[in-house]
């Protein structure tokens, strides 16, 4: 991880918007509140990204979303809130505390019953996916480990279908996409991930800059064609 400084002004910003146009509801900021309290990362999507995602699932009409990446359920609450009834979310988690937080946090705010945890590193669990034709995903956020987003690409488009919807968080990572020297573990597989999709027939994409409480960052947005 890269330390990152937001300006004061970014902060204050967001915060105006996310009172004014976000609008999150309480187990939404309640998840948030449970990571702190457990000792978790604090690096779950700006609120103003989560509302994001949850309008692009319903743009794209999605009813099977694939998350990659859960922490406190934070961005999943988000997108299931998005989904229509009968819609679901399978979201991959490596730690099972992080998984036990995500799963009472995604009952509390009532959509837990559209809500499939699978803990364990997820290239170790995305073949289960396939297996149990789980697929093909409308929609797939990938939010994990960031050393692994070519593989995590790569299974997007397998357990995926022309036109299904692609987000990729962290895609900037306070510019250590042009310096790798930055952050060694994870700036080569983001590049590589956006390399990819830029050059991969099966993929049309695009990134947008980020700045806010995350500091510095981007997502890229793909569709698999
Ligand atoms: N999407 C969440 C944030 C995810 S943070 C949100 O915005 O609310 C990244 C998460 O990926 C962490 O919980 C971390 O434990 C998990 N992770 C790291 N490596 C992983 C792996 N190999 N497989 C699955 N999850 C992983
Ligand atoms: C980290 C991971 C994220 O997904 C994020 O949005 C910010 C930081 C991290 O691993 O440091
Ligand atoms: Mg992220």
């Amino acid at each position: 991880m890269i330390e990152h400084r937001p300006e004061p002004q970014w902060v204050s910003v967001e915060t105006f918007l996310t009172d004014v146009v976000v609008r999150p509801d309480s187990p939404l900021t309640n998840a948030v509140t449970s990571a702190v309290d457990a000792g978790m990362p604090p690096i779950e999507v700006a609120p103003n990204a989560g509302k994001l995602l949850k309008l692009l699932v319903q743009l794209s009409g999605a009813r099977r979303v694939l998350e990659i990446g859960t922490l406190a359920g934070f961005s999943t609450i988000w997108m299931a809130q998005g989904l229509p009834d009968d819609g679901d979310l399978v979201t991959c988690e490596y730690l099972p505390k992080h998984a036990r937080v995500a799963r009472r946090n995604v009952d509390a705010a009532g959509v837990g019953h559209r809500v499939d945890i699978r803990v364990g590193a997820a290239l170790d669990t995305l073949p289960g996916l396939q297996d149990d034709s789980r697929g093909p995903f409308d929609f797939v956020f990938i939010d994990a480990d960031k050393e692994n987003n070519p593989h995590y690409l790569e299974w997007a488009i397998r357990l995926g279908r022309p036109g299904t919807v692609i987000v990729m968080d962290n895609v900037v990572w306070e510019g250590a996409v042009l310096d790798p020297s930055l952050d060694e573990v994870n700036a080569p597989g983001i590049i590589t991930a956006l390399e990819m999709m830029g050059a991969d027939p099966r993929l049309d994409g695009t990134v947008m800059q980020t700045v806010g409480s995350k500091g510095w960052d981007g997502f890229a947005l793909a569709l698999v064609k």
